[in-house]
């Protein structure tokens, strides 16, 4: 048997938790790597809300899309992800986050913790019972360890009667490998 890579565990469990037809986010799109993935999985009658900061990561994003004639499938958007109650008013089944900078871009431009955990919190609201939030988390650039610490001192929080947080992550990796952290929502609780 072989351990699945931490972005292929990631894929498994978005695959897992969306049908054709759900409503998903992406919520850090970057290259568009996974709002392409996500389109695919919720097929014609789905829709797949992308969120990004950087105009170059919206343009990137759509050209993939168009790419694969799957533009249509996809909303994306030029905005942040603690954004994502003005944008989105239906059942979420599954969302994606991957935290750090756009690959091949400016580094400086960052996921932040107090948005980050802003977007968490209102994906828990939005997302339906049994669904799925999935972090993706890089931590080795220059503010990386900070987000990284206050999404777990978040998450490891929430109560787990409401929601049940997983932590998948290889301990013997040199240089600050990403983990995924993923959240089920078990049950509608009072925020
Ligand atoms: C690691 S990259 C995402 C990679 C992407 N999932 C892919 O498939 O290529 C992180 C992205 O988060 C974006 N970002 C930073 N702050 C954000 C925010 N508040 N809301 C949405 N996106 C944000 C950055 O611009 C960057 O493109």
């Amino acid at each position: 048997m072989k351990l699945q890579r931490v972005l292929q565990y990631a894929q498994r469990l978005l695959k897992d938790s969306i049908a054709e037809g759900d409503t998903v986010v992406d919520a850090t799109a970057g290259n568009g790597h996974d709002t392409l993935f996500l389109a695919q999985l919720v097929g014609d009658k789905g829709q797949v809300y992308a969120f990004d900061v950087q105009k170059e990561a919206v343009d990137a994003t759509l050209h993939r899309l168009l790419d694969h004639g799957l533009e249509h499938r996809a909303l994306v958007l030029n905005k942040g992800h603690e954004e994502v109650s003005n944008f989105v008013h239906k059942p979420v089944a599954a969302a994606i986050f991957n935290l750090g900078y756009l690959p091949g871009s400016n580094h400086d431009i960052i996921t932040q913790p107090t948005t980050t955990i802003q977007a968490i919190e209102d994906l828990l609201k939005l997302l339906k019972v049994g669904g799925l939030i999935v972090l993706v988390i890089y931590h080795g650039h220059p503010g990386g360890k900070e987000e990284r610490d206050s999404v777990i001192d978040y998450v490891s929080k929430l109560p787990q009667k409401y929601v049940h947080v997983l932590k998948y992550e290889f301990l013997n990796q040199q240089n600050d490998p990403p983990f995924v952290i993923a959240l089920e929502k078990m049950k509608e609780y009072p925020i």
